[in-house]
């Protein structure tokens, strides 16, 4: 059985990794820990005893890029009480700020989401005053022949990341920058980790991508072999009934009917779509690149309900983008309410250098302005999930459970096939069993039940 957890090995040098951002990154630290392990090293969560510290690093609004220069500043602390440790600043804020990340005088490696596999080498060439960086983009890296060591504390629930980069050029966004063209990953590699966590004990997949629904595998052989991610999805449900699927994210301008149908044919592939939406204005939507419209997009969620009856619905909406205006901000409120999402990530538009809209918009919405739009929108889809929630009280569940609650240790959490968590009694189960339970009553965030 390949190893796929940390390990543990005193006498190895140490690596401490941080991780910022989105699931993917998540993912790529733990191909990173794979790279570094096969070069000697070992996890350790302690910084005070690592011989080397990375952050991986997230640059899609502000405030990520803020958090990390603060951290730089306590790394500083660190190199000052132990001069001989190493910090490396990875991922997409190494991609975006390149060589000017060593100006700080803490950093001795910048490395961007395609050269981990230069990490070693690297690492070996750093002497002081001498730091190392490789920040080159690449056409066909997917780190397929990697397999990630899981840092997950649970055991039961993992990512594999199926395609890299992005093609699409929404107007805001700095991940096309960061992380390069869009790549598909070989799906027998995806099939082949799948089946490694499922013998390791894992019960779910989650299959990651910026854009799942572009995943495209083109067959040496014939065209008519080609992998789409329809097929992709197949392909991993049939790894076995126990294994669970989810995947993220899909884009509405190209979910496809197949998808849906495949979803629905296999009971193991959750009921669950994330579908940013980012605004409810065409006006906005045009301007973000979006490439659909409200009308379009309000389909794709009747659709998605005709097919699966009861499949969560989650979003992405962003507050105050460019010559945002009030009736455009409403728009985006009666899409809310028209949509019902159950849940739903919800950002103020933050200016990204580099961007189409940084180089053709102002960026002039009043901070205050749209801090009171973004909370007007956090208070709707308070609203909104507590209401899909009640709408739930008395259905039965299938859980898949992944912990011991944490505000009661004699009760279990885990989620239902549409993403929603269920807190429910122990009964005698662990983490890692199928259970059934029955919703009782709600909070917004939690399905209170028993156990049937
Ligand atoms: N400002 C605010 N939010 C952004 N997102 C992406 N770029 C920006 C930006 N410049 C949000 C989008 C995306 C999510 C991952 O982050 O909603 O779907
Ligand atoms: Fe952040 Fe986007 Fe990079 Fe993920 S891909 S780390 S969300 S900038």
């Amino acid at each position: 059985m390949t190893d796929i957890r940390p390990i543990k090995d005193e006498t190895r040098k140490k690596v401490y990794i941080e991780t910022y951002g989105c699931q993917m990154n998540v993912n790529d630290s733990e191909v990173i820990l794979s790279i570094l392990q096969d070069d000697g090293y070992a996890l350790t969560d302690d910084m005070g005893k690592a011989d080397l510290i990375l952050a991986n690093t997230c640059s899609i609004r502000d405030n990520a890029e803020q958090r990390v220069w603060g951290r730089i500043e306590q790394f500083r602390q660190e190199k000052v009480r132990r001069p001989g440790v190493l910090v490396g600043i990875v991922g997409c804020m190494a991609e975006r700020l390149k060589d000017r990340l060593l100006d700080s005088h803490v950093v001795d490696i910048v490395a961007g989401p395609d050269t981990y596999r230069s990490l070693p080498r690297l690492i070996a060439g750093v002497t002081p005053g001498n730091p190392g960086i490789d920040v080159a983009l690449s056409r066909d890296e997917t780190y397929a022949d990697i397999a990630p060591v899981r840092m997950d504390r649970n055991g039961v629930s993992a990512y594999i990341t199926i395609m890299r980069g992005c093609n699409n050029v929404c107007s805001y966004c700095v991940v096309p920058y960061t992380r390069g063209v869009e790549r598909s990953r070989d799906p027998e590699t995806i099939v082949r980790e799948a089946e490694v966590l499922f013998e390791n004990g894992y019960r779910e997949v989650n299959l990651l991508g910026q854009n799942v629904d572009s995943y495209l595998w083109k067959s040496p052989v014939s065209p008519d072999k080609d992998v789409d991610f329809a097929r992709l999805l197949e392909m991993v449900a049939e790894v076995s009934p126990e294994m669970r699927v989810r995947f993220s994210t899909s884009h509405p301008k190209d979910i496809s009917d197949d998808v849906l149908y495949t979803m629905a044919m296999y009971d193991n592939i959750c009921k669950h779509i994330h579908l940013p939406v980012q605004s409810g204005s065409n006006v906005m939507l045009e301007k973000m690149r979006r490439k659909y419209t409200r009308e379009w997009y309000l389909e794709r969620v009747e659709k998605i309900r005709s097919v699966m009856p009861g499949c969560g619905l989650s979003t992405d909406i962003i507050a105050g983008f460019c010559g945002e205006t009030l009736q455009d901000h409403q728009d985006t409120l009666s899409l809310m309410e028209a949509a019902a999402f159950d849940s739903a990530f919800m950002f103020q538009y933050s200016e990204r250098p580099g961007t189409l809209a940084a180089r053709k918009y102002p960026d002039d919405v009043p901070a205050a302005e749209k801090t009171r739009r973004l909370n007007e929108i956090i208070a709707l889809q308070n609203r909104l999930s507590r209401e899909s929630n009640e709408r739930e009280i008395g259905k039965t569940f299938e859980v898949l459970v992944e912990g011991v609650s944490k505000r009661n240790g004699d009760e279990l959490f885990g989620r239902a096939g549409n993403n929603k968590v269920c807190v429910f009694p122990a009964g005698g189960h662990k983490t890692g069993d199928y259970v059934s339970v029955k919703v009782l009553s709600c909070t917004s965030a939690t399905l209170i039940s028993e156990l049937i």
